[in-house]
């Protein structure tokens, strides 16, 4: 506990207006070693007491001569600790009716009444005991001062642990989140690996059928001479081509079909495909690139990245039936730098394409099953659901991944990612020109 007490607080203020009473009194308790100060009126003596004191000697009649508001003020005005002592001297007979009258020994709380003429010894033995009750006073003002201190101790300590619980709460949370992340995205590759693998099996089976279907229609085509029988045998044949070509979407989802993987520059693609995306989006679409000028080779399939492309393009346009932008972009991106966003990707350079429209958005129902096959939100006819599958399985077979990140009525934005090849020079800046790539436009997925 600190209870240190300044000489000042220890000092006796005296007000004795009339004779030599505040001049005797003074020396007296100098004499004993105690420091004094004289006061003209009520009004210097409630400065000093601010200034600090250890009791005051206030004469009777003083009171009748200058206006003691001021000093009831201050006596009121005392902390919880505080019980200033005060002697006051009255005249031989006792208090004074008239001094009686002013009622002031109340609010003064705690008042010595001393008789003159005074014995020197009975001031000094009243005067030390008004200093040892004041002394306990400083004691009690340490104390609730130390009292104090300790609580707002405990206080910024329990705002410190406040604030590490916070903290360490948070943490907790963002871990659980990425764990949840983690495995939703873990469950999600189990769930398209297992479907991939069924639906690679049966397009399997079917496109060795087909084949011999195709095979049997194009023999017997030439044998028959029959025309009806032969418009037959052509009908049949569109139905089994059209089959063909579903089984081999399917076979892209499940990463069974045979890629021609190379390096290739994604930049020089997008700018062959100009005129056809032009073409294939219409005019409401407003149609964006923005290509990275030194993007790195990728290892891809050129014609499976037309058909991703176009895909991604057309669920664009879809999206966004009265209108919008459509934005294409290219990037070289570092996966050692950034978060892996629930992609199954190794570290290392990829080279990324991304498709973003300002269309309708997906709910969370429809994002999670976008790359399912035959999963598809569209009027029945207008497509097949087999557009995102390709485009997963053919990032996927090519060592690569794919996101998409689609808010409600805000748009959608798909990015495709392709291992950097390595070893390769990278293929010099191409200016992009608008010309029409057949081979992608008949292969388009579910087109109108
Ligand atoms: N950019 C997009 N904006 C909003 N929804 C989209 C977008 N891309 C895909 N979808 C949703 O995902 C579903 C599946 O897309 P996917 O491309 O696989 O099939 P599809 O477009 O319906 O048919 P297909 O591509 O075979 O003709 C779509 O039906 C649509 O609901
Ligand atoms: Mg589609």
């Amino acid at each position: 506990m600190t209870s240190t007490v300044d000489p000042q607080s220890e000092r006796i203020l005296i007000l004795a207006p009339i004779g030599r009473d505040a001049r005797t009194a003074a020396f007296l308790l100098e004499q004993s070693g105690l420091e004094t100060r004289i006061c003209a009126d009520f009004k210097e003596l409630a400065q000093e007491l601010e200034q600090g004191a250890g009791a005051a000697i206030i004469t009777e009649e003083a009171f009748f001569r200058s206006p003691y508001q001021t000093l009831l003020s201050w006596f009121d005005g005392q902390p919880p600790w505080s019980d200033f002592p005060v002697v006051i001297l009255t005249s031989s007979r006792g208090v004074s009716s008239q001094f009686a009258a002013l009622s002031i020994m109340d609010a003064l709380r705690n008042v010595s009444l001393l008789e003159r003429p005074l014995q020197a010894m009975t001031l000094l033995s009243t005067i030390r005991s008004c200093l040892r009750a004041r002394r306990r006073q400083y004691e009690v003002r340490g104390y609730l001062f130390d009292r104090e201190q300790t609580a707002a101790e405990l206080e910024r300590l329990v705002a410190d642990r406040t604030l590490d619980l916070q903290d360490a709460n948070r943490r907790l949370r963002i871990e659980m989140a990425e764990r949840e992340q983690a495995e939703a995205a873990l469950r999600q590759t189990q769930k398209m690996d297992a479907i991939g693998q069924m639906t690679g099996g049966i397009a399997h089976d079917f496109n060795n059928l087909l084949t011999a279907v195709l095979g049997n229609i194009e023999l017997a085509v030439k044998r028959v001479e029959d025309d009806r029988t032969k418009d037959l045998l052509k009908n049949a044949m569109l139905a089994a081509e059209r089959g063909a070509k579903l089984t081999h979407q399917l076979l892209a989802f499940a990463r069974k079909q045979q890629l021609k993987l190379e390096a290739v520059d994604l930049n020089a693609i997008l700018s062959d495909l100009g005129d056809l995306l032009f073409r294939t989006i219409g005019t409401t679409v407003r149609i964006e690139t923005v290509l990275q000028s030194d993007l790195w080779p990728a290892v891809a399939d050129s014609t499976q990245i037309e058909l991703v492309v176009l895909n991604l393009a057309l669920n664009a346009r879809d999206a966004m039936p009265s209108g919008g932008r459509l934005t294409i972009t290219t990037t070289n991106i570092d996966m050692r730098g950034v978060p892996k966003q629930g992609l199954n990707l190794p570290a290392g350079d990829f080279v990324c394409l991304s498709v973003s429209d300002t269309g309708t958005g997906m709910t969370e129902d429809v994002l999670a099953k976008a790359f399912e096959p035959f999963f598809t939100t569209k009027a029945f006819g207008a497509g097949t659901g087999l557009g995102l599958s390709q485009v997963y399985g053919v990032a996927r077979q090519s060592g690569g991944g794919v996101r998409i990140e689609s808010r409600l009525g805000i748009g959608t934005t798909v990015w495709v990612y392709l291992p950097r090849a390595k070893n390769v020079a990278a293929p010099p800046e191409v200016e992009p020109r608008l010309q029409p790539a057949e081979r992608a436009e008949d292969a388009i997925s579910g087109g109108r």
